[in-house]
Parts: structure tokens; C-alpha cells; sequence
């Protein structure tokens, strides 16, 4: 079985589910061994029976290996992966856990990008670079999820929905549909709160919470 060997940036509790499942799955006979996670601020030697490594560590002893970043702010996984690259790391495949439901000959997934069980997206959808949607989340047609886009558990994005790079979708949130040459748009750095249903477009950087969603203030980060 041939396996990509991948390196977890970010011990958490996310980082940390992940592992969990990357270390049991496999896809068509392929799979992925996970060499370590990654993290700088974590004093312990391992986690969960891991390897916990700097990154300094991880880039020398490990230069072929594939990144996740792990982190569910969109900024600071951009970060994470900006620095991995600094180091000559590049992003693993897409990790799309076997239980998830899509249509392969129409939905793209970007280099690191993670989609965790439960999951359904349907048909011509996009999903970005470092992108991560957590459990149980449904995309629908004609959607694009931008890179470093975060969906967390229970997220509905509905058909003809643009998320432009690094929205964040709070637990259990969703929104109305767009249409065909008129998507509702979220622009890049939106926050979306936990619950909130989203029922029209969302400017740059601006955080809606509430039914239906309205802007609370300017983002200024807040996505955890
Ligand atoms: C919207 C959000 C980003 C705002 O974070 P924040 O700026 O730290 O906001 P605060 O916690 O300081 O709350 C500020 C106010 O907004 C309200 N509020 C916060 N989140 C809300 C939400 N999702 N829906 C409605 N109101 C919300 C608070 O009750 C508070 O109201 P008050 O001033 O009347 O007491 C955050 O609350 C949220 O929903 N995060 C998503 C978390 C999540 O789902 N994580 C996924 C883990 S897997």
C-alpha cells in the first residue's frame, strides 16, 4: 500500500481528531502515515503515541513529508503553512475522510485541504487550498469554498455560495442559497457566528451572527 507520509502542524483538539482517523483510513488502498505533529509551543516528547516535533526538527528530519495545518482560525493556518513553506514543506493532499459523500468528477479539492466524516458535497464545487470542513457538513452545487475557508461541524452551505479566502463558519450556522451568475458571497475574512443562518451577501472582514445573520462589528479575529 503506498502511503504519503504527512506531518500535522498543530497539537490541538482538532489536530488531534485528524490524527485519529488519518491513522486508521484508507482510500482505494492508499493512505496516509502520520509521521508527527508539529508544534513549537507544546513541551512533550509525544501525543497520543505521536512524535511531537519543532518545526526546525520536523523539516530536517522529514523534508518529503506532506502538511495539515490543523488550526480552525483561517489567518493563523495561513501562517503555519507560510512558515512550513519557508522550511521547504509543502502541502499534503487533500484528506477526505472515507465516509464522505461527493460527486469526484466534478468536486476539486485544493492541496491541504481536510474533510472530515459525515460530510456530503454534491456537484461542481470548489474547495480551496488548506480549506477545512469539520464533521457533518453538507456543500452544495455550484459552491466555492475558498482557500483556508473553515466550516465548522454542522455547516450548510447551500448551492451557488462563494466563500472568498479565510471565511470562518461558527459551529452549526448556514446559509440561504444563491443563484445561478448571482452567488450570495462572503467576502475574504468574514466571520460567521455559531447558529446564524446567512441570508444575504457578507462584506470583507465583517462578522454576522444572529437569525438571519447581521453584522456585529469589524472582525478583528474572534474565530475560535
Ligand atoms: C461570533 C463569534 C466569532 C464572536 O466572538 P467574540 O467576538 O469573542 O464575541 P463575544 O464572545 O465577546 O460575544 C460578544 C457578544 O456577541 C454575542 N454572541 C457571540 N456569539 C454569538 C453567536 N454565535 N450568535 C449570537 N450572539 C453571539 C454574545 O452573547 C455577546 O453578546 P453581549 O455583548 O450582549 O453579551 C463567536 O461567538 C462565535 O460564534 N464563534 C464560533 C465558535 C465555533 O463555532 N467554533 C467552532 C469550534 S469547532
Amino acid at each position: 500500500m503506498q502511503a504519503q507520509e504527512l506531518l500535522i502542524f498543530g497539537a490541538g483538539g482538532f489536530g488531534r481528531e485528524v490524527a485519529s482517523w488519518v491513522q486508521r483510513a484508507t482510500w482505494n488502498g492508499h493512505g496516509f502515515r502520520l509521521l508527527a505533529f508539529v508544534d513549537d509551543g507544546l513541551q512533550a516528547a509525544e501525543l497520543s503515541g505521536v512524535p511531537v516535533l519543532t518545526l526546525e526538527r520536523a523539516a530536517a528530519a522529514h523534508p518529503g513529508a506532506g502538511v495539515l495545518a490543523s488550526v480552525g482560525d483561517p489567518r493563523l493556518r495561513q501562517r503555519l503553512i507560510a512558515r512550513a513553506r519557508e522550511h521547504g514543506l509543502t502541502a499534503t493532499a487533500p484528506l477526505i475522510h472515507p465516509s464522505v459523500e461527493y460527486d469526484a468528477r466534478s468536486v476539486r479539492f485544493g492541496d491541504g485541504a481536510v474533510v472530515c466524516a459525515g460530510s456530503i458535497l454534491t456537484v461542481d464545487i470548489e474547495v480551496g487550498e488548506h480549506a477545512q470542513v469539520n464533521l457533518d457538513c453538507t456543500v452544495g452545487h455550484d459552491a466555492v469554498i475558498g482557500a483556508y475557508a473553515t466550516l465548522s461541524p454542522g455547516v450548510h452551505i447551500s448551492g451557488n455560495v462563494a466563500l472568498e479566502q479565510c471565511v470562518f463558519f461558527g459551529t452549526g450556522a448556514v446559509t440561504l442559497n444563491g443563484s445561478p451568475g448571482r452567488p450570495l458571497r462572503l467576502g475574504a475574512d468574514a466571520v460567521v457566528g455559531a447558529g446564524a443562518v446567512v441570508t444575504r451577501d457578507v462584506p470583507a472582514g465583517t462578522t454576522v451572527v444572529g437569525v438571519p445573520a447581521r453584522a456585529r462589528n469589524q472582525v478583528s479575529g474572534g474565530a475560535q
